[in-house]
């Protein structure tokens, strides 16, 4: 079996295995304890001198990581990867700021992570990027005569050509992805954006059935919807819903309904819209006053940021004005909470929530979706109000899909889930189940490392690269778009054989 590499800007910590990281760490753990390999990225540690890569050992994985300088982690994380790159790739400019110094620093980082991480690589290895922080790393590593395939996965939405084109970056930045073999998206229209961004600023050219010629070489696209361990996931919640905290919980709302919100602190998450959404409701349905209460659990995130730190004053703000002007001596209608719980314990909140509230402005997938639905007590369901923005909208369109900008719409959606019967709930999650209940986040990176052992295996010729292309097979490539989906659904890899079953995840500690 090849080695798997696994190269992303957050390792978690080997002790932190199961604690709220983000949707990235939460989507790779699972893969890397079953199958082992190397977790190479940043250690999250600031230190003046370039240190040496440091490595530990948690069962069959070994981290790899580096620290960065203060002016890196400023530049390169603070300020290109979430000041600029963020919110342009999440079609949000006006959040936005770019320096041409950033874009710099940015680059050196990818090069220094490429210049660690290539001695460690053996011939035989499969190497996985993940997500915008590193772009600029395929073609880093190819430059230093790496020649073992290389894939790479974008956690977050890919944007329009038009938006793209905001960055003077993006070109030089498209060009580095397309040194890779195979480019994973969240979504169909995430590789459709890609492919036509690809064409107009990477010269590269439409093939059929999902690859590009690429100046002759092939890059293959693909869309890996990310998964949770729904089975796990939904038998912690169902343990977590008996447990203290959630008990706790339970007794201090004294039979009011519980509408729930779990996020990070981030202006993609439309809080302040969701919040706008939740005044509404109490403006207009005044008998629901003091028989819901919503409780917003935001977790504190890239606070160096200073988008992410008005962000953090103005929802205190809104919740502050919300509680004073609605609060009785006896009732607060919205309940803030600054800080990640941990994952078991929020999967107890989620299953006593007769809703749950995902309604980001835009977002790659949301895990928090699908969890919700996992979390769910199929007996008595709650509902789910889902953003049509998040790339969950796709698989569970069964939930109560919001724009979230609008503050109506969203009350609406509130009052029909708060009043919903027992049997329009449970046909609404029986579809949302029955879309997510055999996934996993096991088989999701296992089709993705599929894709790319096939990828790397399939000879030029089968690929279609010839040097000369037809108007027609660009043509058929952009009628078909779903020809790019190479999600194996359901298949395992016979060289990923490693002994354990898809549909039998680990338990979530
Ligand atoms: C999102 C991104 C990840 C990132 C995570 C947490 O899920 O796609 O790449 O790791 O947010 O953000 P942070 O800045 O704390 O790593």
């Amino acid at each position: 079996m090849n080695r798997l590499v696994v190269v992303s800007n957050r390792v978690p910590a080997p002790a932190a295995a199961g604690a709220q990281a983000g949707g990235l760490a939460v989507a790779l753990e699972a893969l890397m304890e079953r199958r082992g390999g190397v977790w190479f990225g940043w250690s999250g540690n600031i230190s003046e001198a370039l240190g040496p890569v440091r490595i530990a050992e948690a069962g069959r994985v070994k981290y790899a990581t580096v620290d960065l300088t203060a002016e890196e982690h400023e530049r390169y994380y603070n300020e290109f990867s979430n000041s600029t790159l963020w919110p342009l790739l999440h079609s949000m400019p006006e959040l936005m700021t770019f320096d041409r110094r950033n874009a710099q620093i940015y680059r050196q980082v990818n090069e220094r992570l490429a210049d660690a991480l290539q001695p460690m690589l053996r011939a035989d290895d499969l190497i996985w990027i993940h997500d915008y922080h590193l772009m600029g790393m395929p073609q880093a590593l190819r430059s230093r005569g790496v020649r073992a395939p290389i894939g790479f996965f974008l956690h977050i939405p890919f944007p329009s050509a038009d938006m793209l084109a905001s960055v003077p970056e993006a070109g030089a930045l498209l060009r580095d992805l397309l040194a890779a073999d195979l480019l994973g998206f969240q979504t169909a229209n995430d590789v459709e954006n890609f492919a036509e961004v690809a064409c107009r600023l990477g010269d590269a050219l439409r093939m059929p059935n999902g690859w590009l010629n690429v100046g002759g070489r092939r890059v293959r696209l693909g869309v890996f919807p990310v998964e949770i361990e729904a089975q796990d996931f939904a038998a912690v919640a169902e343990d977590a819903w008996r447990a203290a905290p959630t008990e706790r919980l339970r007794r201090s709302l004294g039979g009011q309904r519980l509408v729930l919100g779990v996020d990070r602190m981030d202006p993609t998450k439309g809080l302040l819209q969701r919040i706008a959404g939740y005044r509404r409701l109490l403006e207009t349905r005044p008998e629901l006053r003091r028989r819901v209460t919503f409780l917003q659990i935001a977790a504190e995130s890239r606070k160096d940021v200073v988008a992410y730190r008005d962000l953090r004053s103005a929802i205190e703000r809104e919740a502050g004005s919300i509680n004073s002007e609605f609060s009785e001596p006896d009732w607060m209608p919205l309940r803030l909470v600054a800080r990640a719980g941990a994952r078991s314990t929020v999967a107890g909140y989620m299953r006593e929530a007769r809703v749950g509230l995902v309604t980001p402005l835009r977002d790659g997938m949301n895990l928090v979706a699908k969890e919700y639905i996992a979390a769910q007590d199929p007996q008595d369901p709650g509902v789910l109000i889902l953003s049509r923005f998040a790339g969950a909208a796709k698989q569970l369109g069964s939930a109560l899909i919001v724009n979230p900008h609008d503050a109506d719409e969203v009350a609406d959606a509130l009052d029909n889930a708060l009043n919903m019967g027992l049997v329009d709930r449970q046909a609404r999650w029986r579809e949302s189940w029955a879309a997510i209940q055999g996934t996993s986040a096991l088989a999701w990176g296992r089709s993705f490392v599929g894709a790319l052992l096939r990828t790397a295996a399939t000879p030029p010729t089968a690929r279609g690269v010839s040097g000369t292309h037809t108007g027609d097979e660009a043509m058929l490539a952009i009628t078909d778009p779903l020809g790019m989906i190479v999600r194996p659904l359901g298949s395992r890899d016979a060289d990923l054989a490693d002994g354990s079953s898809v549909l039998h995840p680990r338990r979530m500690s």
